[in-house]
């Protein structure tokens, strides 16, 4: 049996570096979500890879442009979210829909500009992707084509079950003492709900493991093709989503009558889009929460989740309420992850035992198999 993952993929600063290069600068990542954007004018901002990043709705076009000014480097938009045009909070230059400067104050009369440097003052802009609700972004000058990052069963279930998002979002953002890859490991570990989550998640929800044979065998042999394009056909496997496990006696809430549920199955729903997003519906479909896990350090990730329901038939007066309801019976059932993650991250130094991974494990052992030989030299996505 072979054992993978060294300590160092989770406490070296040096491999924590390589990996903001060589994965969340090429691939496709998570961005926001559009139902945060209906309006003109209406922004996110966020830190992706360690560039600060402004997605801005321009007349119902969403462009996504470095949030850095090019006067002198002050942040254009300086709230995580809010509705204002594109102006430098510093000294007012104001920024189009394309990113390029269109009007400073005094111009003329204080900066002495030419006509060319003027046209030259243009932010570096994104590629941004929506499938339905959910925006992604890739932070690379010639991004690949997102569709050899998901595969096209991946992208529909999340179109279609985007698509019913409800344009009212709480949002909240934990900071963990862990690497980001736990969490995937432990999102893809259906063995740990009944003894993490005894009271809560695995009260309703019956998570069943299962052993992949062939896979468990893959995973025991070195990738054949280190190409980049054949590791971007390997990655696309590790998104996956859809029902993962029932839910005996769904508990009915008032408020179900009050959204278009998406779907009918009393299902738990799951959706990991690789490497850093995790969707699920734990209620067959009423609502959903997004988990976002973004890499600060090797053992600091932050938490940002989101909690909607699915379209309202018409606004109700207790909405709010019910998103607040979501969110502490979510806080549990992340706390009790978070709590777990914590302790094994603390416990890891270099000279660490390695993991012992079983059969049931093999989706982990794939990734794992895929992750070190893209961290090892000359390898590219
Ligand atoms: S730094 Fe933005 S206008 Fe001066
Ligand atoms: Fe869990």
């Amino acid at each position: 049996m072979q054992s993978r993952m060294h300590p160092k993929y989770y406490l070296s600063p040096e491999i924590f570096e390589r990996e903001q290069q060589k994965l969340f600068r090429k691939a496709w990542l998570f961005a926001g979500l559009k139902t945060m954007l209906v309006e003109h004018n209406a922004f996110i901002t966020r830190k992706i890879a360690g560039i600060p990043v402004v997605i801005q709705n321009f007349h119902g076009e969403i462009r996504a442009f470095e949030n850095v000014c090019l006067h002198r480097n002050a942040l254009i938009q300086t709230e995580a979210v809010g509705k204002r045009p594109l102006v430098c909070a510093y000294h007012a230059w104001r920024y189009n829909a394309e990113g390029q400067v269109d009007h400073i104050p005094d111009c003329d009369a204080i900066y002495g500009f030419s006509a060319e440097e003027k046209q030259e003052l243009k932010l570096r802009e994104f590629a941004l992707h929506s499938v339905g609700n959910v925006l992604f972004i890739n932070l690379d000058k010639h991004p690949f084509p997102f569709e050899e990052q998901f595969s096209v069963a991946f992208i529909d279930l999340l179109e279609s079950s985007s698509n019913s998002y409800d344009t009212e979002v709480m949002v909240t953002t934990w900071h963990a003492k862990f690497n980001w890859k736990l969490a995937y490991e432990n999102l893809r570990d259906a063995n740990h709900p009944r003894f993490v989550h005894p009271k809560s998640l695995a009260k309703t929800v019956k998570f069943i493991p299962s052993v992949d044979q062939p896979a468990f065998q893959e995973s025991n042999s070195p990738l054949s093709e280190t190409s980049p394009s054949a590791l971007r056909q390997e990655m696309r496997r590790f998104s996956y989503g859809g029902a993962d496990a029932p839910i005996n006696d769904l508990p009915h809430f008032g408020w179900h009558d009050q959204v278009q549920r998406w779907g009918s199955q009393d299902m738990y729903y799951n959706w990991l889009a690789f490497p850093n997003l995790h969707i699920a519906s734990a209620n067959g479909g009423f609502s959903f929460t997004v988990e976002h896990h973004i890499p600060i350090a090797p053992d600091h990730t932050d938490i940002e989740i989101y909690w909607f329901t699915t379209r309202k038939k018409q606004p109700y007066a207790f909405s709010n309420q019910v998103l607040l309801a979501q969110m502490h019976g979510s806080k549990v059932v992340v706390g009790e992850d978070v709590e777990i993650m914590e302790q094994v991250q603390a416990a890891l130094h270099m000279d660490a035992p390695l993991p012992t991974q079983g059969a049931y494990e093999a989706t982990n052992r794939l990734v794992e198999r895929w992750y070190t030989t893209l961290m090892a030299n000359d390898h590219e996505i």
